[in-house]
C-alpha cells in the first residue's frame, strides 16, 4: 500500500522579550507610524541569551510531548535556519542532542524565508518512500544576531521565534502537490552572511555579514513572481482560489498579503496574519502562523480543510505547497 505523509502535530515558540516600534524608536532614528503602516509590524520577540538551536529545543520537546512520544521514537530533524548557532555541528544537530534523539539523522536546510516550505517538501518525500515514518521538520531563527541595528531601513523589520511540526505517516494523501523555485541570478536582491576569503592567496575579501536587502525589488518579486507561482499551482491542480479555506503565507509585510490576495481574487481574511506581533522570522514565520491557527481553531488538523502555503524570500527562492490539513 502506498505510504503518504501529514502534519499531526505543530508547536512554536517565542523568546519572551518583546520590542515595540517606541522601543525601537529609542534607539534608531524612526517610529511606529512608518513602520506600522509600511509593514503591518507594531512588535517583535528578539532573545537576549538564547541561540536558534535553543528556540528549535523548545519546539522539539513541544511538538513530543503533544504527540506523547519519546524522542526515539523519531527518524529525522530537518531545522530550517539562515541563521544557526554554528555552521558545524549544525542547528538540527545541536537540537538532536539537547533532546536525547540518538538515532536520527539531523542537518541544516538553507532557504531564507522559503526554508520551511523546502524543509516540509524534502520532508514529505522522506516519508512517503516509505523509508522513514517520523520526522520533526522546524523553523528557527535569531535574526536579531543578523540584523544591522545601525541601519533602520531593514532593522525594523525582524524578530526571532521558531515554530515546527511532527510529520508522520498516513493512509492518505494530505500533500497534493507543490511548485518550488530559486533564481540565484536575483539573489543579490537579499543578502545575508557574506564571509571573507581569509586564504593568503586571496585578492578580494568580500564582507557583510548583516542583511541588505533592495526593498522595493523584493516587494514587487513577491508580489509578481510569487502570486503567479500560486495561481500557476492552483490552475494546474483545478482549484479556484476561493475555494481554499487558508492561504499560509510567509509573514514579511502586511501589504504584500494585501496585494496578493487581491491579485488572486480572494478576501483578505483568508490570509491569517502574526507578523503584527513577530515581524519577519524568516524560516520560523510561516510554522509560528500554522502553529498559532491550530491553536486559535481556525485550523483544524483534521485532513477537512484546504490550505495553500507559500514561502518566498533570499536566493531568490519561493515555494508554493496546497495541503489538506
Ligand atoms: N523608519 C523611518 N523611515 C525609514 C525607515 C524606518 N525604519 N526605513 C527607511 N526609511 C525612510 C527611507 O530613508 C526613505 O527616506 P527618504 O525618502 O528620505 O530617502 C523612506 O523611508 C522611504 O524608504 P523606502 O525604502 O523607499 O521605503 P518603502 O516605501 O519602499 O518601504 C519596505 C520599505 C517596507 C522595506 C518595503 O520596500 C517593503 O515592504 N519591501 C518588502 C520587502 C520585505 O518585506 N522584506 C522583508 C525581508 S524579505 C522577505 O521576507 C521576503
Amino acid at each position: 500500500m502506498r505510504t503518504f505523509a501529514k502534519i499531526s502535530q505543530v508547536a512554536h515558540y517565542a523568546p519572551e522579550q518583546v520590542i515595540s516600534n517606541d522601543d525601537l524608536a529609542n534607539i534608531m532614528d524612526t517610529n511606529d507610524e512608518w513602520i506600522s503602516s509600511r509593514t503591518g509590524i507594531r512588535s517583535r520577540h528578539i532573545v537576549q541569551d538564547e541561540q536558534t538551536s535553543d528556540l528549535a529545543t523548545k519546539v522539539a520537546d513541544q511538538l513530543l510531548t503533544k504527540a506523547g512520544i519519546g524522542a526515539e521514537e523519531i527518524d529525522f530533524i530537518i531545522v530550517a535556519t539562515v541563521t544557526p548557532d554554528s555552521a558545524m555541528p549544525s542547528t538540527a544537530a545541536r537540537v538532536q542532542a539537547n533532546i536525547g534523539a540518538d538515532q536520527v539523522f539531523a542537518y541544516d536546510l538553507v532557504a531564507a524565508c522559503s526554508g520551511f516550505v523546502f524543509a516540509l517538501s524534502t520532508a514529505e518525500k522522506l516519508i512517503a518512500s516509505g523509508v522513514y515514518q517520523k520526522g520533526l521538520v522546524i523553523g528557527a531563527e535569531t535574526l536579531s544576531k543578523a540584523v544591522d541595528w545601525s541601519d533602520r531601513s531593514t532593522a525594523v523589520l525582524f524578530g526571532d521565534g521558531a515554530g515546527g511540526v511532527l510529520l508522520e505517516s498516513s493512509d492518505t494523501p494530505h500533500f497534493l502537490a507543490e511548485k518550488n523555485r530559486t533564481d540565484g541570478k536575483r539573489g543579490q536582491g537579499l543578502t545575508c552572511g557574506l564571509t571573507g576569503l581569509s586564504s593568503p592567496f586571496s585578492t578580494k575579501g568580500d564582507n557583510d555579514p548583516y542583511i541588505k536587502m533592495d526593498g522595493r525589488a523584493i516587494f514587487e518579486f513577491a508580489i509578481r513572481d510569487v502570486t503567479k507561482t500560486i495561481a500557476g499551482l492552483l490552475d494546474s491542480q483545478g482549484v479556484a482560489a476561493d475555494s481554499i479555506d487558508y492561504f499560509l503565507l510567509h509573514q514579511a509585510n502586511s501589504r504584500i498579503l494585501d496585494k496578493m490576495a487581491k491579485k488572486l481574487g480572494v478576501e483578505v481574511d483568508k490570509f491569517p496574519a502574526n507578523m503584527m506581533t513577530y515581524g519577519n522570522t524568516s524560516a520560523a514565520s510561516i510554522p509560528i502562523l500554522l502553529s498559532e491557527c491550530v491553536e486559535n481553531g481556525l485550523i483544524r488538523l483534521d485532513g477537512s480543510q484546504t490550505v495553500l502555503m507559500s514561502g518566498f524570500g533570499g536566493g531568490l527562492t519561493w515555494g508554493a505547497m496546497l495541503l489538506k490539513l
